[in-house]
């Protein structure tokens, strides 16, 4: 800019000069200045004047002033640098790959680290085993962490209902209204308020409502899940059998709560309080099929095999099942995965489900499969009674039949109704005779 305004106002100077060497000499001075302005510029701008250079030219001009000696250099320069770049940037974002590798393998680390640290937390710190008789397992395990977002209606009723944040539940269709009738006058005699049905039909949830009697509907409209259209269909229409299935679906939403559920079915008489006879101590408490000490709390079975000569004795492991209609069951993960495995294997099966949750809670693990690891406990069979050891050894002992049963549970029997109405009036209203009509077993 500076040369062109000096070119041109020398031309004007010129333009009014008197001698015409001296004006044909200045002229050719101006015209060699003029040259040589031209050639410095031009040696140091090459790419021109007004043209703007690309801003990486930029910065390595100024660091590298061998950089600017020729276009051709800088542009060899450039092109080696965008090479470098693209190289630098592929390595980028293989370092990138393998830093988010190295993460998920170290987050997996974590999780396992983590699940560690969790057990080293639920056992208590590492210890050295104690003298001999002195050490005890974990059988307690610890609760979850209440979520009440699982379902906010049904929290708010428990709420209300739940003492110590434990409850008796059961489910119930309108198949089963006489038994449900019966099951909660005598949970009234007994004076417990902390029950709930869990009304599968209309005409359930508005029987119980008549009758003052604590209910939950499920709303249609919380239907969301796929699986629980099929829950909706199987609920209204089936019997007995179906409808157990269900409940170990639906109990996850009561432990999610963070309650415990003392689940019963219909087919059971109320006789005292059955809180003040739980140990709370095992992750699922239930009440047995068996009829004594052997078949309910468990007993070596042995298997004779003659042909095996010397070893002709094989000892086998054996316990009669526990009673699926009748349970206390804790709000702990081990409980949660055993109503999951449950449901689920009822759901792919067509399975009895008492089989399966006994298969569930005592199968070991073995190759291709994991065992669940959940603390069970046995109930008396004597508190917590089926009708087998009622109609077949209590009510023939003169001193067993004096004992006052927690519950009856009319399991071993079809005839249910009159069956229960007999357990009323044998247990409550003293009819010592009310059991005599009926036989030991279905005939
Ligand atoms: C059955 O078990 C109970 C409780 O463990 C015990 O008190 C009772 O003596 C046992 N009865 C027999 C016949 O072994």
């Amino acid at each position: 800019m500076i040369g062109i305004r000096r070119e041109s106002g020398l031309m004007k100077k010129d333009g009014g000069g008197g001698v015409q060497s001296l004006r044909r000499s200045r002229i050719a001075a101006a015209i060699f200045v003029g040259i040589l302005l031209g050639c410095v510029f031009a040696f140091f701008y090459p790419d021109g004047f007004f043209v703007s250079s690309p801003p990486i030219h930029h910065s390595v001009a100024n660091s590298d002033s061998e950089v600017i000696t020729s276009s051709c250099e800088s542009s060899e320069r450039i092109n080696m640098l965008k090479s470098e770049f693209v190289a630098a940037s592929e390595k980028n974002a293989e370092l990138k790959r393998q830093i988010r590798e190295l993460t998920e393998k170290l987050q997996l680390a974590e999780q396992g680290k983590d699940n560690a640290q969790k057990e080293v937390l639920v056992l208590g710190e590492q210890k050295k085993a104690g003298p001999f008789g002195t050490v005890k397992g974990l059988r307690t395990n610890p609760t979850v962490v209440p979520d009440e977002s699982v379902n906010p209606r049904l929290a708010k009723i428990l709420e209300k209902v739940a003492i110590n944040r434990e409850l008796i539940v059961t489910l119930a269709n309108s198949n089963v209204k006489e038994m449900l009738e019966m099951w909660f006058t005598n949970i009234k005699r007994v004076g417990l308020p902390n029950y709930l049905v869990y009304a599968l039909d209309e005409e359930i949830a508005s029987l119980c409502e008549s009758r003052n009697v604590p209910v939950y509907q499920r709303d249609p409209d919380e239907v969301k899940r796929e699986t629980d259209k099929n829950f909706e269909s199987v609920a209204r229409t089936e019997g007995n059998h179906a409808v157990s299935g269900l409940k170990f679906r639906i109990l996850r939403e009561f432990l999610q709560l963070g309650y415990s559920v003392l689940l019963s079915d219909v087919d059971i008489i109320y006789l005292q309080n059955p809180f003040e006879h739980l140990y709370r101590d095992s992750d699922v408490e239930s009440m047995t099929d068996g009829h004594n000490n052997m078949t309910a709390y468990g007993y070596n079975d042995v298997f004779d095999e003659p042909s095996m000569g010397w070893a002709r004795y094989a000892h086998t492991m054996r316990i009669w099942v526990y009673n699926s209609g009748f349970f206390y069951i804790r709000p702990t993960i081990p409980s949660i995965e055993l109503l999951d495995r449950v449901a689920g294997r009822l759901a792919r099966e067509n399975a009895w489900d008492q089989a399966v949750f006994n298969e569930e809670l005592f199968f070991p693990s073995h190759p291709c499969y994991e065992g669940l690891h959940a603390s069970r406990r046995t109930m008396d069979y004597y508190l917590f009674m089926n009708s087998k050891v009622l109609f077949k050894t209590v009510r023939k002992d003169a001193k067993l039949s004096q004992l006052k049963p927690v519950i009856v549970h009319v399991n071993y029997h079809p005839d249910k109704l009159p069956r229960m109405e007999a357990v009323v009036d044998y247990y409550v209203n003293g009819k010592k005779d009310a059991l005599d009509p009926f036989p030991d077993g279905s005939q």
